[in-house]
């Protein structure tokens, strides 16, 4: 039995290579039994190497070698060895050399999908972080960088597809049925950016004009039959190309830009160049398919990749401990296409819902890093809420402390100092405080602490003075992560934060003051950004005429939690006139959030149900907010946005001390049904008044009457009354749009009555060819807050709709059960441990990386009672005593329990 976290790398360690990698030859031919892959590199000393004598190991992974020629001499036995997945020379090596290796893989029986493996209609790769040795013999570490050649050989009916990065040079037929293809990129890149695929697939091909006239050929490859169901994915890719012109002056660098949909894949999508690889759910769409969800989230993906291409490809992360230098600038970069191409306002709610959701208790739980990590066992374990949305938050800091038009500059002198390298964080940093000539030294702080940082914030009215006192107060316990620094007896240092305050002030009657800060001598606009340094700032507001309401981290311009002694009557005003949109959304939340911590208190002392917690004031708030929906200048994807109570794993971080799921989700349904009885009429009223008639299209406005349409769904569904279920069924029958149909599903799902079933069965039998849709009904199941939710996602686990294999199955039920369905999840009975844990060991050898994403389902365990916690420790040991188990879920299951 193993008892140790996995044995961990560090940052301070780095080295350069002994050895770079100037050309890469590949020629992989592919058969039913194995494929071959043959490799002949051009290598070289590094003048850089530490030590200019170094032996050669190369990374190689569930490869058997065939044989190794050194400048064209095949090696003896004893001239190399094979020893822990690395294949060392132990010949005398000369500056520059030719090395050719012969290898076979078997792509048929690689479940991990990582490297060269099987799909259901042909083979795919999938390379970052690690998967390249798992090709062949490699330095495979993203600071070797080479120029890739690649001929394919494959039988021509069953995979007439044969590509791989950059330029399509040369192809025939040989042998038996068989062809072949070649493909030069011109572009040096690290292997984690390699890809090639072998498949049957149809192609949907468009050309774009980049702006200085050049033509990028377009295309998007799908399984055989699906293609209605790419345009979307076509318009987002020439949306992507467009705003990169637009905003940051880059421009598309290859003749070919090819998308591939595959439906096994670990993650969303991957950036390698000039050939993407999506999974199918981040391109596939048609109305009746796809959600207005799925249509926003492929517009976001797909312009994530693209983006990559600069951000990522032509500069890219020196190791992977600088991850977030591609990822968080690279969402970041999809967060601001998203707010150009939608609502601004949604997109910035819906992002800062996601980061509350999952990063806010990543950096609570025993797997918190900083966005730049110290050490790791498993960087697979690091592609993480931290890593994308922190650090994408950590950008936007940096956009908002040096302005928009310094920001594009650090960006060009970014891109004129590191083209076609591989760099750190602190190469982007220093772009931007070079380009705006503001100091970022104490911004860095950002990499290198974990943990989310709590802003005290204390507002104090002087009438007489006509001043207006602003105290902020920065705190940041340490976190697991540094504990484990400190235990391991490392150095580390923390200290205050440098962030931005962007706030206004609200007068009385709904008006913005003018700012005036002590000193100046004139007020300067209604709107500033207080830059805090210290642990300790004051700011001094003067000729404030009146006592104001301060309307803080606007646009939530800080990723920190807000401690602020808001009144419920100035949350109501800010609700009703912030101009901030993610403001007034903010403050509604945090009003809820008020409530409902006192609900949850109710219910723990029994008297919930008395629903004396809610106050009245509550109520015709949010009556005055669905009225307003009746205001033609109104935005109903606002409303619906404000009508949506925090979630009970957003309102479980904001409960100090024990969490009972029970008490929160109780206080949660009780708040709803409450809200559903007293304002009926209104949510009814608005729900028809918002039935369109137009045919279905994903464009902002029918998106947000269908959101809002559907939230008010939602609500009076809470009920189960005999109306309710009219309303559902009807809108099940009549729906046109998935968003529709699963809307009314999901909530029937919610309802332990006859007609639930029926739903399911016809749903299931209507699109049971589907893939993604049936992911949509395990996932309405795996969701659903009926009392037999636990047992029922168990049985759908031997259902035949689905397959443990395939990682968008485990994550629709698996996943969404353990992380998005808590009161379910933490059932007292352990059930859903015992259910997560039974999932996780059966992953563990097949697929660790997706086992390892169940397995942080486990992160808030000691956040429990005694007897949950009892019950989950026995599932992570038995998890922990497993043989071999993985040094992904090795390293999650340790850090539990350490
Ligand atoms: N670079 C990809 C993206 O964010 C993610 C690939 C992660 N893959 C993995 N196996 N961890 O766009
Ligand atoms: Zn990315």
């Amino acid at each position: 039995m193993r008892t140790e976290t996995p044995q961990a790398i560090y940052l301070k360690d780095y080295t350069p290579p002994p050895f770079l990698i100037d050309t890469v030859d590949l020629d992989v031919a592919i058969f039913d039994e194995n494929t071959r892959v043959r490799s002949r590199m051009g290598l070289r000393r590094n003048p850089a190497a530490a030590d200019p004598q170094a032996s050669l190991c190369l990374d190689g992974e569930d490869l058997v070698l065939e044989s190794v020629a050194l400048d064209g001499r095949i090696l003896a036995a004893g001239e190399y060895v094979l020893c822990g997945g690395r294949l060392l020379l132990r010949v005398e090596l000369p500056e520059a050399f030719m090395l050719e290796t012969v290898s076979l893989i078997e792509p048929d029986k690689n479940t991990q999908l990582s490297g060269f493996y099987r799909s259901k209609d042909g083979y795919f790769t999938q390379c970052e972080a690690e998967g390249f040795r798992r090709i062949t013999w490699f330095l495979d570490r993203p600071d070797v960088m080479a120029k890739y050649t690649v001929t394919l050989h494959a039988d021509k009916a069953k995979f007439p597809v044969l590509l791989s990065n950059g330029n399509p040079v040369a192809s025939g037929s040989e042998g038996v049925g068989r062809h072949w293809a070649k493909w030069v990129d011109p572009f040096r890149k690290p292997s984690y950016l390699f890809a090639m695929v072998a498949a049957k697939l149809d192609v949907l091909r468009e050309d774009y004009q980049t702006r200085s006239g050049r033509t990028v050929h377009c295309a998007v490859f799908v399984e055989p039959g699906k293609l209605d169901q790419c345009a979307h994915a076509m318009a987002a890719l020439k949306k992507s190309m467009k705003w990169d012109e637009v905003v940051f002056g880059l421009e598309m660098d290859l003749d070919h830009y090819m998308i591939v949909a595959v439906g096994d894949f670990n993650m969303g999508a991957m950036e390698n160049k000039g050939l993407n690889i999506f999974n199918t759910k981040c391109v596939l769409a048609s109305p009746d398919t796809a959600t207005d969800s799925d249509f926003q989230h492929i517009d976001r993906v797909v312009a994530h990749e693209y983006f990559h291409n600069w951000t990522g490809d032509r500069v890219t992360c020196r190791d992977w401990f600088q991850l977030s230098l591609k990822e968080g600038l690279t969402v970041f970069r999809d967060q601001q296409f998203g707010m150009d191409m939608h609502s601004a306002g949604v997109t910035r709610i819906q992002d800062v819902r996601t980061l509350r959701a999952a990063q806010f208790p990543e950096d609570a739980g025993p797997m918190a890093h900083p966005i730049r990590p110290a050490s790791y066992a498993e960087i697979n374990n690091f592609y993480s809420a931290t890593v994308y949305e922190k650090g994408a938050e950590v950008i936007r800091m940096i956009h908002t402390l040096i302005g928009k038009s310094a920001f594009r500059a650090g960006m060009d002198l970014y891109f004129k100092r590191h083209d076609g390298h591989a760099v750190t964080c602190e190469d982007f940093v220093s772009a931007m405080a070079d380009a705006s000539g503001v100091d970022l030294t104490q911004f860095k702080r950002w990499y290198n602490q974990a943990g989310t940082p709590r802003l005290v914030a204390r507002g104090e009215y002087d009438a007489a003075a006509r001043r207006f006192t602003l105290s902020f107060t920065q705190q940041y316990p340490a976190t697991a992560y540094e504990r484990r620094l400190e235990a391991e007896g490392r150095k580390f240092s923390r200290g205050a934060y440098h962030l931005p305050v962007v706030l206004g002030l609200i007068g009385p009657d709904g008006a913005e003051l003018p700012l005036r800060l002590a000193g100046e001598d004139k007020a300067v606009g209604t709107q500033r950004v207080l830059e805090l340094r210290e642990d300790e700032q004051t700011f001094v507001f003067e000729d404030v005429a009146v006592q104001p309401v301060p309307s803080l981290l606007r646009g939530f311009s800080a990723p920190v939690i807000l401690d602020y002694p808001y009144a419920e009557a100035e949350l109501t005003h800010l609700m009703a006139h912030d101009t901030d949109a993610f403001s007034r959304w903010e403050a509604g939340q945090r009003l809820a959030t008020q409530i409902l911590l006192r609900g949850i208190e109710a219910f723990q002392t029994g008297k919930g149900e008395a629903l004396g917690w809610i106050p009245a004031s509550y109520v015709e708030a949010i009556r005055t907010l669905l009225a307003s929906a009746a205001d033609p200048e109104s935005d109903p994807a606002l409303i619906a946005e404000a009508l949506t109570l925090p979630s009970e794993v957003v309102l479980a971080e904001a409960v100090s001390g024990v969490v009972d799921p029970d008490a929160i989700h109780g206080a949660r349904e009780a708040l709803i049904g409450h809200l559903a009885a007293q304002l009926k009429g209104e949510l009814l009223m608005t729900y028809q008044a918002l039935k369109l008639s137009a045919p279905y299209s994903p464009d902002a406005a029918q998106v947000g009457a269908r959101a809002l349409r559907n939230t008010c769904l939602d609500y009076l569904a809470g009920s189960a009354t005999v109306e309710a279920l009219a309303l559902l069924k009807a809108q099940l029958d009549e729906a046109d749009n998935m968003t529709d149909s699963v809307a009314a599903l999901a909530a029937l799902a919610n309802l332990d009555v006859p007609e639930r079933q029926a739903a399911l069965d016809a749903f299931l039998e209507r699109w049971k060819h589907e893939a993604l849709v049936v992911d949509k009904w395990l996932n309405v199941q795996a969701l659903s807050s009926a009392a037999d939710t636990g047992s029922r996602v168990r049985s759908l686990l031997d259902h035949p709709a689905f397959d443990i294999r395939n990682p968008n199955k485990v994550y629709a039920l698996v996943r969404a059960f353990c992380r998005g369905n808590p009161r379910h999840f933490h059932a007292a009975d352990g059930s859903g441990y015992a259910l997560a844990a039974d999932v996780i060991l059966l992953l563990d050898s097949a697929n660790p990386q997706v086992a390892s994403r169940i397995a942080r389902s486990f992160d808030a365990w000691r956040r429990f009672d005694a007897a949950r916690q009892s019950l989950a420790r026995t599932q992570l040991l038995r998890i922990q005593a497993k043989t071999d188990l993985s040094r992904d879920v090795g390293e999650v299951i340790g850090r539990a329990l350490e």
